[in-house]
């Protein structure tokens, strides 16, 4: 058994399923991002893989139970992290919320006045227990807000890093608070990208196997480097029961692969993960009370029987159907107050068509030039024109899922991670601006605007190769990751240490998955 000497045997870490987790100290129970509930997330899109359902009620029991301080860190608002139907079943003045503080101030008004008490913690903000802390880290682009946490107990630290993107401040952390024991976190996509792209199948499978080992390789790099004595992978990826998304559970390349793929890539990495055991473990196993296990190798057929029975189980599908015409009135109202809200619009693409269903697909249009929305229709079955940016239902419970956003209940990236609808773009590239413009709600786009216009920085630093020195930028352009903690991949493109695009120096910096963005490479003579 490889119980660790720095924990006392009274002290447990049992993981709860995707990104959560129980820490049971002497003092404290402590739960992390606990999505435990039968309803799935975004409007029943994702579902938690394993299957966790059943821990809802010792979770719950326990905090009901305990004499114990009871702490509830919730990562982020994504409702795979953020499960408000189960936090509201606990007994509310029994415990105290650890929310991220975010520029959007949706937890806020939220829990502005929960009994047991909120405390939102800073970046780098530590929350102290009888023996030990929490140190908290987030990520705030307005984009994309997320936190990580950090279990510090004398001697033993247990990192979760759940889906947020700090690979490039992990060497930092270690260095503040020692050793890293557990590492856990990610490994699998949570993206719409290229999922829900109109991409013949060469194409989408091309994008999905860069997307998939850019991770892969990022995060092994950052396991070499940081040397955890364990990995624990956790935070996806979920699966869907939904029948119209039920392909995507078996699909060949995705960005959603089962952690046996991950592992496979591991054993055949070439740098040296040693130090670190790979440690896969099921909802409710207990870490360090086994040995490390690995992960099942994910097998369609036993994986077919298995999520139709989940769904049997637990999908029903009980979204009220909603008037197109009425959803189009509250569409245009909502889409003008963005636009009210963005003043860099000028700068975005001519037109972007958010679209009923159909081959001649008709709906709400924006039309960024012209500073105005009106009703239009696309033929989807034509190329597009230049500078235009299509949005269409993939099958009928479009009129229901815009009903959900206008009533509040899924906000606009929370739709889009629904993945009912299909994209289509003209050119194929990545627009930050639109992208801002479309995932975040009409009160946040005027902070996402002054954020976006804050990182547009002429900072340079130098990249030395074997050969070469390079001046680039030091901001990615994609949300300004640190490109002086980046790396040299195998091809000898530098990486960016946030979500992985890589730059070709040797071609001027220019993207290599987004070609029209560049870091502008200069060779220097040094
Ligand atoms: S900031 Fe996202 S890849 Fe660089």
């Amino acid at each position: 058994m490889d119980m660790p000497k720095v924990l006392p045997a009274k002290q447990k870490i049992t993981y709860l399923g995707h990104a959560g987790f129980m820490i049971e100290t002497d003092h404290e129970l402590i739960l992390m991002d606990p999505w435990l509930s039968d309803t799935g997330a975004y409007a029943m899109a994702w579902f938690q893989y394993p299957c966790n359902h059943h821990l809802a009620d010792v979770v719950r029991h326990k905090v009901e139970e305990t004499d114990k301080v009871v702490i509830v860190y919730i990562s982020h608002e994504h409702q795979d992290h953020f499960d408000e139907t189960f936090l509201c079943s606990l007994p509310e003045s029994k415990v105290m919320l650890m929310l991220p503080n975010f520029t959007r101030d949706f937890f806020y008004k939220k829990f502005i006045s929960w009994e047991g008490g909120q405390y939102f913690f800073e970046d780098n903000g530590r929350f102290g227990l009888r023996d030990g802390y929490l140190e908290f880290y987030i990520y705030d682009s307005i984009r994309e807000a997320d936190s990580a946490v950090l279990f510090h107990h004398p001697n033993f630290n247990f990192l979760n890093m759940n889906d947020c993107h700090i690979y490039d401040r992990v060497t930092d952390i270690k260095e503040r608070n020692g050793n890293i024991d557990v590492l856990t976190g990610h490994f699998s996509g949570a993206s719409w990208f290229p999922t829900c792209y109109d991409y013949d199948n060469k194409i989408r499978i091309q994008k999905s196997k860069r997307n998939k080992y850019a991770r892969f390789s990022t995060l092994c790099k950052l396991i070499a480097n940081i040397k955890p004595r364990r990995y624990v992978p956790s935070a996806g990826p979920a699966c869907f029961l939904d029948p119209n998304l039920f392909h995507l559970n078996f699909e060949d390349e995705s960005i959603f692969p089962h952690a046996s793929e991950f592992y496979d890539f591991w054993l055949k990495w070439k740098g040296d993960l040693s130090a670190t055991k790979f440690d896969y473990r099921n909802p409710g196993d207990k870490l360090f009370y086994t040995s490390p296990k690995t992960p099942p190798t994910k097998d369609n057929r036993t994986l077919k029987k298995e999520l139709t029975e989940y769904q049997d189980r637990v999908f029903q599908t009980r979204l009220p159907n909603a008037d197109w015409k009425n959803i189009k009135i509250a569409l245009t109202m909502n889409l003008q107050e963005k636009l009210d809200n963005f003043p860099l619009a000028s700068r975005l693409p001519k037109l972007l068509f958010l679209t009923e269903p159909g081959i001649l697909s008709c709906g709400v249009i924006v039309d960024f030039v012209n500073g105005e929305i009106r009703e239009d229709c696309v033929d989807w079955t034509l190329p597009l024109p230049e500078n235009c940016y299509v949005i269409m239902a993939r099958h009928s419970s479009w009129n229901t899922l815009l009903n959900i956003t206008w009533d509040g209940r899924l906000t606009w990236y929370e739709w889009l991670l629904s993945f009912r609808l299909t994209i289509k773009r003209n050119p194929d590239e990545f627009d930050p601006l639109l992208d801002g413009f479309l995932v975040n709600e009409a009160e946040d786009l005027r902070a996402f605007c002054e954020h976006y216009k804050e990182r547009q920085t002429d900072e340079t630093i130098l990249i030395h190769t074997d050969t070469k020195t390079y001046r680039v930028s030091r901001r990615c352009p994609h949300e300004s990751g640190d490109l002086s903690n980046g790396w040299m991949n195998d091809q000898g493109h530098l990486v960016c240490p946030k979500h992985s695009w890589s730059f070709d120096l040797e071609n001027g910096g220019r993207c290599v998955e987004h070609p029209s963005f560049s870091i502008n490479a200069e060779v220097q003579d040094v």
